[in-house]
């Protein structure tokens, strides 16, 4: 299994702290944002791993990162030229995939529960999403569910039919790239990663668990200031 890391997007909620810099740089507990999503991957046993993120910063990334020989692992790089959303970031790791499986985490979740569980429970083929429950489900893409099986996810919805989130942590088999292919942006001009997960819904191949342990994401001034006290309050 290969890992991705989606780090692109303007960051626009947490300006000005994201005037000069990618928000995935900015420190959350005594490290950067980025390196919590990689450090779960290496904990798992994952050795290669894609850094997608934009224009402005990818010299920045690759000062930080190198070549991963700090960290144990392998790093490739590829450029998101604008912001079109996660599922067409995650479009552009097509070649480095090359037929593997792909845990994929967003840059800006950050989770204290080790990904071990998860690993083993994803059957191989198909998608793995992880969900936990929120008390702010309108932020999230919100599954709904039916006993312990998710039948549909909604991005954002007024009205959420569960408090259950789904976290920017997802696994894939290699049809996720044909799978994006066929999406059309949605009302905010984005390919969403949310379409992609009903797809595999749709087509029975998918399964979910519930992260234990807390998560948040840290892409808004309140989930930022989170984020930072749940690392430092360990
Ligand atoms: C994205 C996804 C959403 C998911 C969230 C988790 O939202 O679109 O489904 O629940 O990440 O962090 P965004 O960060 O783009 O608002």
């Amino acid at each position: 299994m290969k890992g991705i890391v989606l780090a692109g997007g303007t960051g626009s909620r947490l300006f000005p702290l994201t005037k000069v810099t990618n928000k995935h740089l900015l420190p959350v507990g005594n490290k950067p944002m980025i390196y919590h999503p990689i450090e779960k991957m290496i904990e798992v046993g994952i050795e290669e791993i894609l850094i997608v993120t934009g224009t402005d910063h990818m010299g920045d990334v690759v000062t930080l990162l190198g070549s991963g020989k700090d960290f144990g692992c392998k790093f490739t790089y590829k450029v998101q030229d604008e912001a079109g959303g996660i599922a067409q970031a995650l479009g552009l790791a097509e070649n480095f995939a090359s037929d593997e499986q792909v845990l994929v985490i967003l840059g800006d979740n950050i989770f204290k529960q080790s990904l071990e569980n998860a690993v083993s429970n994803y059957p191989g083929t198909g998608a793995q999403i992880l969900i936990q429950r929120v008390h702010d489900p309108q932020r999230y893409g919100v599954a709904e569910l039916d006993g312990d099986r998710v039948i549909s996810i909604e991005e954002k919805p007024e009205s959420p039919k569960s408090n259950y989130a789904v976290t920017g942590i997802y696994f894939y088999d290699s049809k996720v790239f044909e799978c994006i292919k066929t999406l059309k942006p949605s009302g905010r001009g984005e390919l969403e990663i949310t379409d992609v997960n009903n797809l595999y819904i749709s087509q029975g191949e998918m399964v979910s668990s519930i992260l234990e342990g807390w998560w948040t994401d840290a892409g808004t001034p309140e989930s930022y200031k989170h984020a930072n006290k749940l690392v430092l309050g360990e």
